[in-house]
């Protein structure tokens, strides 16, 4: 068949066959379709969507276009987690030392921060000197030597994702359950993983703002990581406020530091929570354990016996960073930004946080990238000091900026006042850190 007749096909509404969806893969991958033409059936496929079978296939072919993660030489199940994206979601760097603690590998290929979302690739490198470049085999070994590796993503896993992904966000055809999906998976399924647990964001920070788009997006992604035959669950957490405690790079890392030392104030606790939960999760899935209660048990006891923060400590030492943040966190603190505390206007409740708003702020002065190309400021952040549901007065604290310059910081406090809403009454919506579990093996 013809790109043409591809095309024509699914804009027409009939379910595409795997040799049609292979053809439009691999054309889009080397140039024999082009671009109009794979933003054509891109957009035949948002408006029409896919069958389970169509979004199978064309994970697989997504998948097909790279390399794949050979493990079977480590004697131990082979787990990640995957996140949507959130503000202040930093648990892939206490999960991954937690996790290994426990006997599981965890091949971590995670991305940069775009937008209102931070990277895990951004904090790691806010340590100094620690590489994200890993070749495969620097990755591989790095695994053996200490249970994990964190490192971007190589140019040979998925490239087919690269190619579609530039072309779906210029063409308003990001935002389809099935393109996401396999998008997502067809890079995790290269991670040659027995099991995976996603994080599925849903709230004002979100990708899926709405929890009955979390809950389908979470439902697919289960759906197509068993039919590759990877043990995997889907947890939805909230994101209508911040995780924790900080948002920015160094000061995020500090927070996880924080925790693995054991030293987790109360700000910080969510933030433990759900890193608790979505390990234990992990180890349940590999068989460590044969309840979430039983690993949650072994997760508290790696983190109590220090196992945990010790594995970050070699970890950073293997990717050539500095392992004495893991003894002096503070250290991760610039204390020559500006500090600016943004305070609240009324007294009452917190009951709403715009959390992209925050996060957006923190881009805005260095924190995040506008632009793909931007350069990152490590060290300048957002504090929060009043979540949800907390009763304020006039004139706390909602929060501490910290910044460079003193010009930044007029127009994005105005934005961060905006950003929480504060009434008179506590409102009585859903303010569970973890709204549900899909799926199971
Ligand atoms: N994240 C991805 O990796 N892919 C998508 O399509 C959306 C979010």
């Amino acid at each position: 068949m013809s790109q043409q007749e591809i095309i024509r096909k699914k804009r027409d509404g009939a379910d595409l066959t795997a040799p049609e969806i292979n053809a439009f893969v691999s054309g889009a991958t080397n140039g024999a379709w082009a671009d109009y033409q794979t933003s054509a059936l891109l957009m035949a496929m948002f408006i029409n969507g896919l069958s389970l079978e169509e979004q199978n296939a064309l994970t697989r072919a997504m998948l097909a276009s790279g390399d794949q993660l050979d493990f079977s030489d480590i004697d131990a199940p082979v787990a990640d987690k995957h996140s949507t994206g959130g503000v202040g979601d930093k648990t892939s760097l206490i999960i991954a030392p937690l996790v290994a603690a426990c006997g599981v590998s965890v091949p971590m290929i995670s991305g940069r921060g775009l937008g209102h979302t931070g990277g895990t690739l951004d904090k790691l490198e806010s340590i100094k000197g620690y590489n994200v470049n890993l070749t495969t085999k620097e990755f591989k070994r790095t695994i053996k030597n200490c249970g994990f590796a964190m490192s971007g993503q190589t140019a040979e896993i998925a490239p087919a994702d690269k190619k579609l992904y530039a072309l779906r966000d210029a063409t308003a055809t990001v935002e389809s359950v099935p393109l996401i999906v396999a998008s997502i998976m067809s890079k995790k399924l290269a991670e040659g993983l027995d099991a995976l647990v996603l994080d599925v964001k849903t709230g004002s920070g979100a990708f899926m703002q709405q929890f009955g788009d979390a809950k389908k997006l979470a439902e697919a992604l289960v759906e197509t990581g068993k039919a590759f035959g990877v043990r995997c669950e889907a947890v939805i957490s909230d994101m209508n406020q911040p995780l924790g405690k900080y948002v920015g790079n160094a000061s995020e890392v500090y927070e996880c530091v924080k925790i693995l030392r054991g030293e987790a104030d109360d700000a910080m606790q969510p933030t433990l929570e759900l890193a608790a939960e979505l390990a234990a999760r992990i180890l349940t899935l590999c068989g460590v354990a044969d309840s979430v209660q039983g690993s949650k048990f072994k997760v508290q006891s790696s983190l109590d016996s220090g196992a945990a923060l010790d594995k970050f400590r070699q970890n950073i030492e293997l990717q050539g960073g500095d392992p004495a943040v893991c003894d002096q966190p503070e250290n991760l603190l610039d204390a020559s930004l500006i500090r600016a505390e943004i305070k609240a206007e009324t007294s009452g409740f917190v009951t709403e946080i715009n959390a992209s708003a925050i996060g957006e702020c923190v881009s805005r002065i260095g924190g995040g990238r506008i632009k793909i190309e931007d350069q990152i400021d490590f060290a300048v952040g957002y504090r929060c000091e009043k979540k949800i549901g907390d009763e304020i007065r006039r004139g706390d604290a909602l929060g501490v900026l910290y910044c460079r310059r003193e010009n930044q910081i007029d127009p994005i406090r105005e934005k961060l006042t905006a950003a929480y809403k504060i009434s008179s009454e506590r409102n009585a919506n859903d303010a569970r850190l973890i709204k549900e579990i899909v799926g199971s093996f």
